[in-house]
């Protein structure tokens, strides 16, 4: 039984392939396109899906899309008529963009990929959503929470998963969502709707929630989690630009300018920022203003999602939740809902926005449609697309790069790991590239921890990203304990996923300063041997040479790239960044000193 699931046309299109109910091949489009959230129809990756499955499209037994584009084109419909004419513009929009492609989704599939309409299934978003967190878990019953900014008409849902079923027994809808809502501050905070909402997440904890009141302005929360916008404040509903609106503005005063470089009066002005501005005492107190309101949001977003967990305890009375959406991103709320409310137990896809919808959408088929017993659960996060040493050698060869082989496993993780030690920042390209938003340790660039300046090093050499997006810690996940406050840490899935960020143990912040935000915590990756072989390894090494089993990861891609997928890609990285060193699979690429 093969089974295609496909997510496009708001944020992150995706394909995912299932062969009698296990997962072969995910990947999000914009990895293929080189477009960061590409939302397009996804070809190149419905292509890689079906090339690792051997399979032609026609010969698929379903395709099924993650979404019902009629009931969302209703939404869109009737909510920009209750706001005639100030939403002429949406309306406009909306009839050009679905009459003409989204709402043929169906035609579409059938004319791309030459299947015939019987085999074409749609699913729920939210459904889609929950199947795509409950049906990867690995859990035989479980709360289940979805919430992001909007699907159809649901922007939040409670319900439960009992072996092949999801009951969805509560839903919120448009317009009242929190991840619209968030999305709204994010806006305000100068960044881009879908792509700088952990960036608010960062920025939060560099200031104090003294705005919290006027927040609740904006949002009434009932006690069971349930909760209502103020439309007054906001104009998403009826605007294809704006997501808040004259009347948010007086509360919280002119948006931050986008091209501001963001410092406060604790960061100081980073070095790689350039010279100092005269005014900078002044820009650093209006930076601040802007992180208070950051911490504010993130504050009561946190609220908002315990009251929801809790309510879904209280409701199920099940120990185990599964959570989806792109609001389950949000790491920090994550890892409080794990320490403060019942659950035991928590698990989130590593894509839980958007693309992972069509996963969800192909689980939801092949068990609830078709009723087929469950047998696979997401152990990892690697199902991408590999590239063979076959492949890397002849690239190398054909643009006449300079490297070394490296055969020897052993070697080359010692090599790595002297580069490490030695200050030197490495991209690291292994096996099958990751699926969702994180590098994962097989695209990823790699840095010691334990140097309080290889924070700004990297920033300066690679990213150029401000001081509030912190590195994560990639840590072996049966030494986790020590290094982070996350009792059990190895059976707790979100953290393989990098998605609950917890307290840096008091005694190890000053070990690992460049891993350790702000406010004490860290974002970590337990990294599992039997899951990640060669990474566990390389962790490994390092902690032997060193006392310290965690290395610093971040993405491996530049600013505003999406992360790199081949060779070439993180070879061009490589030469446009300043990074050290290059490893692809057993290839080894070194700059000569003093070169960028
Ligand atoms: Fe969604």
């Amino acid at each position: 039984m093969d089974i295609l699931g496909i997510s496009c046309y708001f944020h992150d299109a995706a394909a995912a392939f299932l062969r009698d109910g296990c997962l072969v091949a995910a990947a999000e489009e914009e990895r293929f396109t080189r477009k960061k959230h590409d939302y397009a129809f996804p070809q190149h990756a419905i292509d890689f899906c079906l090339r690792v499955g051997s399979i032609r499209a026609a010969d698929l037994d379903y395709v099924v899309f993650f979404e019902k584009p009629f009931v969302k084109f209703e939404r869109l419909l009737l909510s920009s008529l209750q706001t005639f004419p100030r939403s002429h513009r949406v309306f406009r929009e909306a009839m050009v963009t679905w009459l003409t492609d989204k709402l043929w989704i169906k035609h579409l599939i059938q004319r791309q990929l030459g299947v015939p309409p019987s085999k074409i299934l749609f699913s729920e978003h939210h459904l889609s959503h929950a199947a795509s967190a409950f049906f990867c878990s690995p859990f035989e019953e479980a709360a289940i929470l979805t919430v992001d900014g909007v699907g159809e008409w649901t922007t939040a849902s409670l319900g439960i998963g009992k072996g092949t079923e999801i009951k969805l027994l509560k839903e919120i809808r448009f317009p009242h969502s929190v991840g619209l809502l968030y999305s709204a501050f994010t806006a305000f905070l100068g960044f881009e709707v879908n792509e700088g909402e952990y960036k608010v997440m960062g920025m939060a904890p560099f200031g104090t929630p003294r705005y919290i009141d006027k927040v609740y302005k904006l949002i009434r929360i009932d006690r069971d989690g349930g909760f209502e916008l103020n439309m007054d404040y906001f104009s998403f509903h009826c605007s294809t630009e704006q997501t808040f609106n004259g009347k948010f503005l007086q509360l919280f005063g002119p948006p931050r300018d986008p091209q501001a470089h963001f410092f406060t009066p604790s960061t100081g002005y980073p070095s790689y920022f350039g010279e100092k501005p005269p005014n900078f005492g002044e820009l650093g107190k209006q930076n601040q203003h802007y992180a208070d309101i950051a911490a504010s949001i993130q504050a009561v977003t946190e609220e908002i999602l315990l009251k929801m967990a809790q309510h879904a305890h209280k409701e199920t009375g099940l120990k185990r939740l599964c959570m989806a959406g792109g609001v389950a991103l949000n790491s920090v709320a994550n890892g409080r809902i794990l320490r403060e409310t019942p659950f035991e137990e928590l698990y989130v896809q590593p894509s839980a926005g958007d693309g992972g919808g069509a996963i969800g959408a192909a689980l939801y088929a092949y068990h609830m449609v078709l009723g087929r017993p469950r047998k696979f659960s997401m152990e990892h996060a690697y199902w991408g697309e590999e590239h063979s040493a076959g492949e890397i050698e002849k690239f190398l060869k054909e643009q006449g790069i300079h490297y070394q082989r490296c055969e020897d496993e052993e070697k080359l993780i010692e090599r790595v790991v002297d580069g490490l030690q030695a200050g030197k920042v490495i991209g690291w390209l292994q096996g099958r590239f990751e699926w969702g938003p994180r590098a994962l340790g097989h695209r990823s660039i790699l840095a010691d921890p334990r140097r309080a300046d290889m924070k700004d090093l990297v920033n300066v050499k690679i990213k150029f990203r401000e001081p509030f997006r912190p590195f994560a810690p990639s840590v072996l996940a049966e030494r986790a304990e020590e290094y982070f406050v996350l009792p059990e840490a190895a059976r707790h899935y979100p953290a393989r996923f990098m998605l609950y960020v917890v307290d840096v143990r008091e005694d190890k912040r000053h070990v690992i300063p460049a891993i350790t935000h702000v406010d004490g915590t860290g974002r970590l990756q337990t990294v599992h041997k039997e899951l990640s072989p060669k990474y566990h390894r390389l962790i490994e090494t390092f902690g032997q040479a060193t006392g310290v089993p965690v290395v610093l990861n971040t993405s491996f891609n530049l600013k505003g790239e999406p992360i790199v997928n081949t060779a070439q890609e993180a070879f061009h990285t490589f030469t446009r960044s300043g990074m050290d060193l290059l490893v692809l699979g057993e290839y080894v690429i070194e700059k000569p000193a003093g070169s960028c």
